[in-house]
């Protein structure tokens, strides 16, 4: 069984599908730990209601980006994981900290990558007036929502949608895409091929 550590940022939703699907036996794994740069997440509520140990390190308790970035890589290597889910985690990564834990890292993206990157992916695809639009579940490297692609879910883009209308459809199918790629990650079906990702049967 494999051990995950989730750093999320916010609501927590998608950490919610994840522990949902861990429960259920979905997924081959056990939540070791959330880790969170905001005191006030919501997602911390989830954590507590599922007995899953949290670790707060508050990003504006400390002086500088680095310290901040130092603390949060200590308490990764401490955790030590199979696998970190950064799951609405909303900093980047230092490149020190996605060298180290490079292929144990896996992110969720509300839009089709490479599209979108970064903030607001949804509202930069209804403004771009693309006509799908979906999550990306990926690797975490050095570049930002730049990691090899795991999974990709797909919806359509309405005539009549705006940034919430779209951001909720995509964020069903994050629900889903998500813990999918995890149970794939923790039962090894995860190849990396360079860019690619092989799924094993
Ligand atoms: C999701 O749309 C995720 O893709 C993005 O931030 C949002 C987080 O939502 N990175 P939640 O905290 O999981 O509800």
């Amino acid at each position: 069984m494999k051990r995950i550590a989730v750093l999320a940022s916010g609501r927590g939703s998608n950490f919610q599908s994840v522990i949902e699907k861990v429960k259920d036996g979905s997924i081959n794994g056990e939540i070791v730990c959330l880790i969170t740069d905001k005191p006030d997440a919501y997602a911390i509520e989830r954590a507590e209601k599922a007995g899953i140990p949290v670790k707060i390190i508050d990003f504006n308790k400390f002086k500088t980006r680095d310290d901040y970035n130092r603390e949060l890589r200590r308490t990764m290597t401490e955790v030590n994981p199979d696998v970190f889910v950064l799951a609405g985690y909303m900093r980047l990564l230092e490149t020190e900290t996605a060298k180290a834990f490079k292929g144990r890292m896996i992110n969720i993206h509300p839009a089709l990558l490479p599209s979108f990157k970064g903030l607001h992916a949804q509202r930069q695809a209804v403004e771009y007036g693309v006509k799908v639009a979906g999550c990306t579940v990926h690797f975490v490297d050095e570049e930002m929502d730049g990691g090899a692609i795991i999974l990709q879910h797909v919806v359509p883009v309405l005539d009549d949608d705006d940034e919430d209308t779209l951001a909720g459809r995509i964020l069903k199918e994050e629900h889903i895409a998500l813990p999918k790629a995890i149970a794939l990650f923790c039962d090894d079906r995860l190849v990396l091929e360079g860019r690619r990702v092989r799924i094993l049967k």
